[in-house]
């Protein structure tokens, strides 16, 4: 018999401790604790119990009927407390429930992935490099020297040294991304495909086009035999996968001191279709991606032998890019925290 009640116990408990609402727990009740439930009828039958054992059953009987009756109270209360409060805060625990609303990459980051991927499926690696950055690597590395008019085109943000060893004007926020060209190629021996995606900093007038802080995918290659028209079939395939096979490209000379010959690459505006526009300042054109030949100067600088290997570099505008991808017509959008301009991506 004691075992019959421990068992009886037991179950009775687990049994209400699953019930998932007030009808069920009713049921429970009847049919432990009801005329005919187990506990009453095993009740009964106390009297056909040993006279000496008589009073410890009964105890324990006793015992097992309070311990079903608290865990019945307990549960109706906990059961009471979900549903009132549910009421109170007007839950309609029928009705379909709320999708969480979940975040994404900035349409910035989806591009630059993107970026990294098609280039990484023609063999280049990603490298990072520091956004405060030394004359040296900045400038000097790049052909261009303390006195170099070229120097004037990059609205350099200075650091102020006056509290420390270095010397005025050698710590700056890095202008250009071509600041790894030094750093990797000092490191790393030929044949070498490097991008390197990263912000740049220029006292600027912003407008539609131009930020303050922008942007780029600075890129190059150094091999023995790497010729103009490798660099000109890598920019064609890199902004035909990025852009679209019927893209609209068109090449210009240009001057940086770090390239020889300097190469300017145009892509229509996608925003006015060539129309002309603010964004493209009524050109039609938007310039992409800049580029060129390696200077000799520059392979020398980092211990290249600029007989026996040569190469090319670019920069590829992202900032821009992304604008033109998505026809944003002004880059300052990409900064904007608004969420009704970023859920659109
Ligand atoms: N660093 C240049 C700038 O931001 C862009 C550039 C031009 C990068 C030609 C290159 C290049 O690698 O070959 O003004």
């Amino acid at each position: 018999m004691e075992e019959e009640l421990m068992q009886i116990k037991n179950s009775a408990v687990s049994m209400i401790i699953d019930a998932p609402n007030q009808k069920e727990l009713e049921e429970i009740k009847l049919q432990f604790l009801g005329r005919s439930g187990k506990l009453t009828l095993t009740l009964k039958e106390i009297t056909k119990v040993p006279v000496e054992k008589r009073s410890e059953i009964g105890k324990l009987a006793n015992e097992v009927k309070r311990t079903i009756e608290k865990t019945l109270e307990e549960k109706y209360f906990t059961l009471k407390l979900k549903f009132s409060s549910l009421r109170k805060q007007n839950v309609d625990t029928t009705a379909p429930g709320i999708k969480p609303a979940i975040g994404h990459l900035h349409p910035m980051t989806q591009v630059l992935y993107e970026v990294v991927d098609v280039f990484k499926s023609i063999g280049f690696q990603a490298a990072d490099g520091p956004e405060i950055e030394t004359d040296y690597y900045n400038f000097e590395a790049l052909n261009i020297p303390k006195d170099h008019p070229a120097r004037d085109t990059q609205m350099t943000l200075y650091l102020d040294t006056r509290n420390s060893k270095v010397n005025p004007g050698e710590i700056i926020l890095r202008t250009q991304t071509s600041t790894m060209q030094g750093r990797v190629m000092e490191k790393v021996k030929p044949p070498v495909r490097v991008i390197v995606p990263g912000k740049n900093f220029r006292y600027e007038q912003v407008d539609s086009s131009h930020g303050f802080e922008f942007w780029q995918v600075e890129g190059f290659m150094v091999d023995t035999n790497v010729k103009l028209t490798d660099l000109f079939g890598t920019i064609e395939y890199v902004l035909q996968k990025l852009m679209g096979k019927d893209v609209k490209l068109k090449f210009t000379t240009t001057n940086f001191p770090f390239v020889e010959p300097g190469v300017d690459t145009y892509i229509q505006c996608s925003i006015c279709k060539g129309k002309g526009c603010s964004f493209c300042k009524q050109s039609g054109w938007s310039e992409i991606m800049p580029a060129g030949m390696i200077h000799p100067n520059v392979l020398k600088a980092a211990g290249y032998d600029s007989q026996r290997v040569s190469g090319f570099a670019f920069a590829i505008g992202l900032s821009r890019l992304v604008t033109l991808r998505y026809q944003m017509n002004d880059l300052r959008l990409l900064t904007n925290p608004d969420l009704r301009i970023l859920e659109q991506f």
